[in-house]
């Protein structure tokens, strides 16, 4: 967003105030606060995830797994905003009225969350890792509504040093390689998708390729009869980056246009 643009939207969107003590609390040192409003929410992975809750039946319950700075999780609209996040790149004393952020890690989230707490949707977005991420795939389909959709942030690596699961051994692979201490890192997320589509077929799997990096989109097809629950994941450990990867994104991924899975989520029989 240019200067000029950004600036007419913070004072649009009624964010002036806040606005302004943040840039305060940035130079006396301290962490920025939550806007209390959107700023921009047609943009980016905010954007997606809005116009996928536009077209579902309701928009009470938003969950961000993993928030960092809050970029994408203040420009969500929803009713109640919950984030998680083991240390959240932000002020968190003081929060939007309709916002809570627990500060712990998702799997201690979800383990102290009341059974019947429901969300219409959750965005995936923390550790780049398989199993952390089936893990919090699995919690949050247990605690999805009917209707609900997730999105699955960092599912298809951008290249194969970005695919390594431990952060640090990836930026060491680029620093090593490339001489860059600047690198995407989306580790092996992926082979989530190898996982539902062989242990969970009544999941749907879509993925968008845009905005600014491949992310994936999944729903339940049937209501289940039981709680969903981790299956084994031995057959996927030996599978690798080249194996997948080497002619593009496998058919696996569902690989669709934006307008097309909104149309899919739109027109489900529920
Ligand atoms: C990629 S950032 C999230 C970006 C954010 N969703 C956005 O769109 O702006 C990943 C975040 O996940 C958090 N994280 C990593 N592992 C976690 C875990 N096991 N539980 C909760 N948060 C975790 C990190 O602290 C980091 O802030």
């Amino acid at each position: 967003m240019n200067f000029l643009r950004r600036a007419i939207r913070i004072l649009a969107t009624g964010n002036l105030l806040a606005f302004r003590r943040n840039v305060l609390r940035q130079k006396s040192g301290k962490q920025s606060r939550l806007l209390p409003r959107p700023l921009d929410a047609h943009r980016g992975v905010a954007g997606v995830i809005n116009k996928i809750l536009d077209v579902l039946p309701q928009r009470k319950n938003y969950l961000e797994v993993g928030i960092f700075k809050g970029a994408t999780f203040q420009n969500i609209v929803a009713g109640e905003k919950w984030g998680v996040d083991i240390a959240p790149s932000f002020d968190y004393a003081e929060l939007p009225k309709n916002s809570r952020v627990f500060v712990e890690p998702s799997d201690d989230f979800f383990a102290g969350l009341a059974v019947d707490k429901k969300f219409d949707m959750v965005y995936i977005d923390a550790e780049h890792t398989f199993h952390q991420a089936y893990r919090e795939l699995v919690h949050s389909i247990n605690h999805l509504e009917k209707w609900g959709v997730i999105v699955l942030d960092d599912t298809v690596p951008q290249d194969p040093i970005a695919s390594i699961p431990n952060e640090t051994e990836s930026k060491e692979a680029a620093m090593r390689i490339h001489g860059k201490t600047v690198w995407n890192h989306q580790g092996d997320v992926w082979k989530l998708i190898f996982q539902v589509r062989n242990k969970h077929k009544n999941l749907t799997v879509r993925t968008i390729l845009h905005p600014s990096r491949p992310r994936t989109i999944m729903w339940i097809n049937n209501p289940f009869e039981s709680k969903m629950a981790l299956e084994e994941t031995e057959n996927l450990m030996a599978l690798t980056y080249e194996d997948v990867f080497s002619s593009g994104i496998p058919n696996e991924f569902g690989v669709r246009e934006l307008g097309e899975i909104l149309s899919e989520i739109r027109s489900r029989k529920l």
